[in-house]
């Protein structure tokens, strides 16, 4: 009797104090702790279905994923003109102008998606910002071993396009590449973790003779392997040879970037690369905080909703951090000073590189 008078006394004072959020019941069925986070269900249903396939952790979630980034990372305090009424960076801009910004070289491809997601933004009330941020976090929850990002709503539809030249290129030296990303206040560490979204992706257009070649082994699951693949020694191109920000990579079947070769050697990242290759904790949990800056760049958040209770909580990792099958720790490219790189051992089997029908 005395616990139950304590246990009634301690929920008394949570309540009091707003620990415990009342939740709402939203007209779909679905809970959330703020009613003006239900619009987002029949949004979150509309994707799943029609959108993901079904909630699968294929193309259109990397693509999606990746227009998180092509949008967001167009702000500049110094370069070109920024509209303040919209902040530009993180505003739907590559939607709301798109002519414009799907013109851009670095932005080669992204019109696929943009043409995908646009019916969807048509038949609900939502912003392209909102929209882009709200897409990405759902389809990453369809990859098992993601982490659960968040989700703020309330992005204003934006009134200017991005200027030219603000998205990396994976030709660019990486002094270039962090210059940029300092310039909308990310640190080296975050850039390293931000490339954890390279585990669920491919390229169509790097060497166009062979699209859709993944940067890992498993590009269905939110694994470390990027971390492990990339510091691989390269002995191979996979398709037509050397292409504009391609080096070689370590097995058939995988492509890879000169920009993620490049941040597993530099010796500003390459321990925190190497820190992700056995330790998906530390990548979910950093991959998680540095997407929650980039979806907000340019934003007001005083001004956003909390609303990251509507993505649904993704699947564990599958399998464990390996070397491909016929690779050994000799094929490591060691490059941080301070600690070894962890000791892996090889995935049995013939098989170099595992495609996961649909996935890629
Ligand atoms: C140094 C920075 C980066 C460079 C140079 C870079 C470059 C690229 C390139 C060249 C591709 C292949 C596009 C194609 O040929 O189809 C790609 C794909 C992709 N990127 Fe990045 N990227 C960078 C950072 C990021 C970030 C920060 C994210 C997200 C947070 C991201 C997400 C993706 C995804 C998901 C794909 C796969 C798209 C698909 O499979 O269709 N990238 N990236």
């Amino acid at each position: 009797m005395q616990t139950l008078s304590v246990a009634l006394l301690v929920l008394a004072a949570r309540v009091a104090s707003g620990a415990v959020t009342k939740r709402v019941t939203c007209a779909t069925g679905q809970t959330t702790a703020n009613a003006a986070c239900c619009v987002l269900f029949p949004i979150l249903d509309d994707i799943q279905e029609n959108l993901f396939d079904g909630g699968e952790c294929g193309e259109e979630v990397h693509e999606s994923l990746r227009l998180t980034f092509h949008d967001a990372i167009g702000f500049s305090p110094t370069k070109g003109f920024v509209v303040i009424s919209s902040g530009g960076g993180a505003d739907g801009s590559i939607i709301t102008f798109d002519e414009i910004e799907t013109a851009f070289p670095a932005n080669n491809g992204i019109d696929d998606i943009i043409d995908a997601q646009t019916p969807f933004i048509a038949r609900h009330n939502i912003t392209p910002g909102d929209f882009i941020q709200f897409a990405g976090a759902v389809g990453v929850s369809n990859c098992p071993g993601a982490p659960r990002l968040q989700f703020m709503l309330g992005r204003p539809v934006a009134t200017a396009p991005s200027p030219i030249g603000l998205v990396p290129e994976p030709f660019d030296p990486i002094t270039e590449v962090l210059a940029r990303f300092a310039e909308v206040n990310f640190s080296p560490a975050e850039v390293v973790a931000l490339l954890a979204s390279h585990t669920i992706a491919a390229a169509d257009h790097v060497d166009p003779t062979i699209p859709g070649t993944p940067f890992d082994s498993t590009p269905g699951v939110f694994d470390t392997q990027l971390f492990i693949e990339v510091q691989l020694r390269g002995v191979l191109f996979p398709g037509d040879g050397s292409n504009p920000g391609q080096v070689e990579s370590p097995l058939e079947g995988l492509i890879r970037l000169n920009t993620d070769a490049s941040l597993a050697r530099d010796s500003r990242t390459a321990c925190i690369w190497q820190s992700f290759a056995n330790n998906q904790a530390k990548m979910q949990a950093e991959f998680r905080a540095a997407m929650a800056k980039m979806a907000v760049i340019g934003q007001n958040t005083a001004k956003m909703i909390d609303c990251s209770d509507t993505i649904p909580v993704p699947k564990p990792v599958v399998g464990k951090p390996h070397l491909p099958a016929g690779k050994t720790m000799n094929d490591i490219e060691q490059a941080c000073a301070s600690a070894a790189f962890p000791t892996l051992t090889a995935d049995p089997g013939k098989s170099l590189l595992r495609k996961l029908d649909g996935n890629l």
